[in-house]
């Protein structure tokens, strides 16, 4: 095989669990969020731009995903995205330039060779008026600020896809020298008591101190684990950030898509399906979710859903079979309207029906 004219990191596992849900969102972020808005794609920590696995062969990194996405669906649908690539090293902007060009992109990033934090809160100060934003923050560590990443919810219908990486986290939380740090990752000092904390309650404490303060000024707020690819110890979370909900939903799926229904990556385990893991099982536990949680309620389909999305682990799809299953059991539906524009009774479930819960 030639030279490439371009340097790669090595690929594992769990970096394409992280990039095909990504590319997959983004994909479809664009086609929705962009049929009515112009947008900006951010990458916070850009990266080298490309891998290679042990067989050779080779894949692209964030940055580069995110611009053969735009490429491929501006050329067919209108749709009008800046791109802007941050990253410390000069080295990786290099050669990310290096790949668009090798790629034949023709799209022109914006590259600012500096740290994150300095120009996200520098665009902040300075632009008043900004499109809806999705930014990827992508670090190798845990220096990323809270403060920050409430500023950049504040733009409209911005959303954020972050790398909490839960191994070095836990490593270094007694260490002394990094309090501060914790201090403005968590922006509280409630991360405090998980030191005391052992294992998986550790780790529990851990993520859900962190999700209640994102939670604080983002909607919706969905974590993925994702793990070691050959042990069974988890490695990162993936969090996403919307304000709403078809964003959480869409993201949800579109992580679920390549781990056989599941919202989690769990390394060499990912392609075994447990017997308590099919989706009828999945299906019959949530009706029975449902049953407890809304008895003698009633509520449209889109209210479960904007209440549930990011509370369980289960995908729209099955809030939607599930409601479909226990009709005439356990609840009826009111269909809002009732026929298709053919004039047929309709049998579906849209957001507007109405679930009336015995
Ligand atoms: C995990 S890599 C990013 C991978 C990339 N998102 C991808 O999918 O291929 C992290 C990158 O962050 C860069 N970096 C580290 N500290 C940074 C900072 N404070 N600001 C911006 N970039 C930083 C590193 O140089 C490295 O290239």
């Amino acid at each position: 095989m030639s030279q490439l004219p371009f340097k790669t990191w090595e690929y594992e596992e769990q970096t394409k669990a992280k990039h095909e849900a990504f590319n997959d969102y983004i994909d479809k972020w664009i086609k929705i969020v962009g049929a009515y808005n112009k947008l900006n794609y951010i990458d916070g920590f850009g990266g080298i731009g490309a891998y290679k696995d042990r067989d050779g062969k080779i894949y692209y990194g964030s940055p580069v995903l995110v611009a053969k996405t735009i490429q491929s669906v501006t050329s067919k649908l209108q749709r009008a995205i800046k791109i802007l690539i941050i990253d410390k090293n000069e080295n990786n902007i290099e050669n990310i330039k290096k790949i668009f060009e090798y790629e034949q992109i023709n799209i022109e990033p914006i590259f600012i060779n500096s740290d994150f934090d300095r120009t996200i809160n520098h665009i902040l100060d300075n632009i008043q008026s900004i499109a809806p934003t999705f930014i990827f923050i992508d670090p190798f560590g845990f220096k990323i600020k809270m403060s920050t990443i409430e500023r950049i919810m504040q733009i409209e219908k911005s959303e954020v896809f972050l790398n909490f990486m839960f191994t070095r986290i836990n490593q270094f939380l007694s260490d002394k020298k990094k309090e501060n740090t914790f201090d403005d990752l968590f922006g509280n000092y409630d991360w405090k008591k998980c030191k005391d904390l052992k294992g998986e309650e550790r780790e529990k404490g851990l993520i859900e101190c962190y999700r209640n303060q994102l939670k604080k000024f983002s909607k919706y707020v969905y974590y993925f684990k994702l793990e070691f690819p050959s042990k069974r110890k988890t490695y990162y979370y993936l969090f996403h950030l919307t304000n709403h909900y078809l964003g959480c939903a869409i993201m949800k799926s579109s992580f679920a898509k390549f781990h056989y229904g599941r919202v989690e990556y769990r390394g060499m385990r990912d392609n075994q399906l447990g017997l308590f893991e099919s989706k009828d099982v999945r299906i019959n536990e949530l009706m029975d979710y449902l049953k407890n949680k809304y008895r003698g309620y009633q509520k449209s389909f889109q209210q479960i859903i904007e209440e549930q999305i990011d509370e369980t682990e289960y995908l729209e799809s099955h809030f939607r079979d599930a409601i479909k299953k226990m009709e005439n059991n356990n609840l009826s539906v009111s269909r809002i309207p009732p026929k298709t524009k053919t004039g047929r009774a309709r049998t579906g479930i849209q957001n507007q029906d109405v679930i009336i819960f015995k």
